[in-house]
């Protein structure tokens, strides 16, 4: 099945993702997705968790932290900026101590606190997750588009959002137990009833949000994951690596975009042997990815004369992956 058929035939896979190795096409993919899907009419969002500014980078458009920003008619691009998300936490953690304690100012250990925990790493995962959580559970657009980070990366993410499940889930529990034993106790003692548990509250509806965002990422319906590849060895070996691992996970794969394929009409014309080796090496990867991959490379994108910035080349690119 082509990309488009895939999209024509699904219309309800509205979270797209390419996942891949680094530097392989991911951005430029979701950029030319997200293009030619908003040209179709549907609203959509391209975003990034990358503190690279990749989109940024592409739409030529500065957009780092600055939440939605409208690129053209249907589609919004957003880059997350983490700093600013953990700077916001802190800000509201002040809030509540301030609040709860009746304290003028916060005291100088609890803020040494504040600074040591916003220095983890945890803390700017969870900065990041929040934010994707924020996007994807809004509702405000036909099509959600993750421009991913590398592989690893992504993985890591994944994991990282079963272990806030698992882990959410055993507070929540242990929660609901006490709260359980609370409420037997003022049974007894008579009282009407026991107030609101604020903390049984707020993990709830933690857990309502992670549930949410891993569900979207696992989700078999509603998701598309492609995984970008080019046609040489040490990609093909690591591809299938990591397709494992995702499987692991339970992300659904859609399918295998092959990029930078050199244009083969070439080999006939006078070209230098450095450039026919290139296309004799990419020809043997290639055959190869149709015999491992077969129906399930749903792409071929040639390697372009130039690099992909700007709307002009995403729409170019977006015509050779999706037609008119
Ligand atoms: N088919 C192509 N022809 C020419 N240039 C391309 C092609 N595909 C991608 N590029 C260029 O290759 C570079 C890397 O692409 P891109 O940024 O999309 O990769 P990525 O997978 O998102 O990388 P990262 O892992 O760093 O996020 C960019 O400069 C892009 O314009
Ligand atoms: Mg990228």
């Amino acid at each position: 099945m082509s990309l488009r058929q895939i999209f024509e035939e699904h219309p309800e896979r509205r979270y797209i993702m390419f996942g891949g190795k680094g530097g392989l096409g991911k951005t430029t993919f979701s950029a030319a997705t997200a293009y030619w899907l908003a040209k179709q009419g549907k609203k959509v969002m391209v975003f990034s968790v990358d503190p690279q500014a990749s989109l940024s980078d592409i739409f030529k458009k500065d957009i780092f932290g600055k939440g939605p920003v409208k690129i053209m008619d249907n589609l919004w691009a957003q880059e997350i900026d983490a700093d600013q998300h953990i700077k916001a936490y802190q800000d509201e953690i002040r809030k509540k101590i301030l609040d709860m304690y009746g304290f003028e100012q916060v005291p100088e250990e609890i803020e040494q606190y504040i600074q040591a925990a916003s220095a983890e790493p945890a803390m700017e995962e969870s900065a990041i997750f929040d934010a994707v959580v924020d996007i994807v559970v809004g509702g405000n657009y036909d099509y959600y588009i993750y421009d991913l980070v590398p592989l690893g990366h992504a993985l890591y993410y994944l994991s990282m959002a079963k272990v806030y499940d698992e882990w959410i889930n055993k507070i929540t529990k242990l929660r609901e137990e006490m709260r359980e034993y609370e409420e037997m106790v003022s049974r007894m003692k008579r009282q009407k009833h026991t107030e609101e548990d604020q903390i049984l509250g707020e993990l709830q509806y933690i857990r309502g949000r992670i549930n949410a965002s891993s569900r979207i990422l696992t989700d078999k319906e509603k998701t598309a994951f492609f995984f970008v590849v080019i046609p040489e060895e040490m990609i093909l070996i690591d591809t299938k690596k990591a397709a494992e691992l995702f499987a692991k996970f339970d992300v659904p794969i859609s399918g295998y975009v092959v990029n930078r394929v050199i244009p083969h009409e070439l080999f006939t014309q006078n070209i230098p042997p450095y450039l026919k080796n290139r296309i004799v090496m990419q020809d043997k990867y290639l055959g190869q990815i149709d015999q491992t991959l077969g129906n399930q490379v749903a792409a071929r994108v040639p390697e372009l004369e130039r690099d992909v910035t700007g709307l002009e080349m995403i729409q170019r690119l977006s015509e050779i992956m999706y037609g008119k």
